[in-house]
């Protein structure tokens, strides 16, 4: 089974072709990833109508570029995925029209993919990782905890109230002039900081739901930088350092309430604590988390970096997810700016997801 999958709700554009495999794995044959950093860079973050004219631009040329490397004919693919969201709505139409259109020409499977089930899944793209499992999803635009039961099936043990955890990065970056996008820069920034230089907050620590705030954060950051400025290099780094460090302790703390909150739901145990989005790739940020799964009894699943970040190969391997439980969508399949993996869960106070 070959399906590929088209990424297009972010900054991103993505095409990727992902092979399951008799033993149950996926193989990634081929993982185009187009990033748009360049052109919003000057604005500080992503500017909705440059990414949809970004992808509109170069998404054929890359569909063509990966059936090239893949060795394969449109023809010759066994569905066709797309994100359909949740993502910026002018460009989730752009990879879900070409998908369409692609599964229309040739007749194959339509699979239109929830953004963050990609992100959800593609821990399992190794065939080692068995439902359920604890992940958390942490991007620029979803701060979220969920218990993951099968495909399709999520149950989300808390959220940010307000900014992404990824977003809190970018502005932090954006305010000690770092550039976007933030993570990445903060986190090398922070590696020659003293973490213990600002006592920053930790906002909702101890608090008994697993939910998350950063705006607190973001405010107290914001003081602490007027407060020293002029800022000088050793600065930066020990503001990046001392936000690194307060993010990461909230992390755990809300990942510990999360697991009591899973585990007083009863039911099968946990196979793992899985991470995924942006964030993922934060190297602190993973150690700690190494260390928290340890001491819970839990295996510690973070996929390699480029899979943590938006990509193609995600979508492809939430496709074949679906494909294989014969999931198939209508063409009639809509764009959703909005679409939660868990529709039932109460809304976070002013939460985005
Ligand atoms: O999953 P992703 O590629 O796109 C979204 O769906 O949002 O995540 C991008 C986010 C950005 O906010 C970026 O600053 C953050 O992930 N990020 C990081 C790191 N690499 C990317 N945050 C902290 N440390 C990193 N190394
Ligand atoms: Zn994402």
């Amino acid at each position: 089974m070959r399906v590929l999958g088209l990424e297009t709700t972010c900054d991103e554009t993505a095409a990727a072709v992902v092979r399951l495999k008799p033993d149950g794995s996926g193989e990634i044959l081929v993982d185009e990833v187009m990033s748009q950093i360049a052109a919003h860079a000057a604005y500080g973050g992503v500017v909705p109508e440059i990414a949809a004219r970004a992808h509109v631009e170069v998404l054929d040329t890359l569909i063509a570029r990966a059936l090239a490397k893949a060795g394969l004919r449109a023809g010759e693919l066994d569905g066709v995925a797309a994100a359909a969201g949740p993502g910026l709505i002018g460009g989730v139409l752009v990879g879900l029209s070409a998908a369409k259109g692609i599964a229309i020409a040739t007749g194959k499977p339509f699979l239109a993919v929830n953004h963050l089930e990609g992100h959800a899944l593609i821990a399992r793209l190794d065939g080692r990782l068995a439902f359920p499992y604890l992940l958390l999803l942490a991007s620029g635009g979803h701060t979220q905890i969920l218990a993951v039961e099968g495909v399709g099936e999520y149950v989300r043990l808390g959220a940010t109230m307000d900014d992404a955890i990824g977003e809190a990065f970018d502005k932090t970056a954006k305010l000690l002039g770092l550039g976007y996008p933030g993570g990445p820069a903060v986190e090398a920034a922070a590696k020659d900081g003293d973490m213990e230089r600002f006592p920053l907050p930790r906002p909702l620590l101890g608090r008994p739901n697993a939910d998350f705030s950063l705006s607190g954060l973001k405010t107290a950051v914001r003081h602490a930088a007027h407060a020293a400025a002029p800022l000088k290099t050793r600065d930066v780094a020990d503001l990046c350092a001392s936000f690194q460090a307060a993010v990461t302790d909230m992390i755990e703390d809300r990942l510990r309430v999360a697991l009591a909150l899973y585990r007083k739901r009863g039911g099968a145990r946990a196979q793992a604590l899985v991470l995924a989005g942006g964030v993922a790739a934060n190297a602190a940020i993973r150690a700690t988390l190494a260390r928290f799964a340890q001491s819970a009894g839990l295996p510690l699943i973070a996929p390699p970096p480029q899979l943590c970040t938006d990509n193609g190969a995600m979508i492809a391997w939430a496709g074949v997810e679906k494909l294989r439980l014969g999931r198939v969508d209508e063409l009639s399949a809509p764009a959703r700016a909005r679409w939660p993996l868990d529709p039932k869960a109460e809304p976070a106070r002013n939460n985005k997801a």
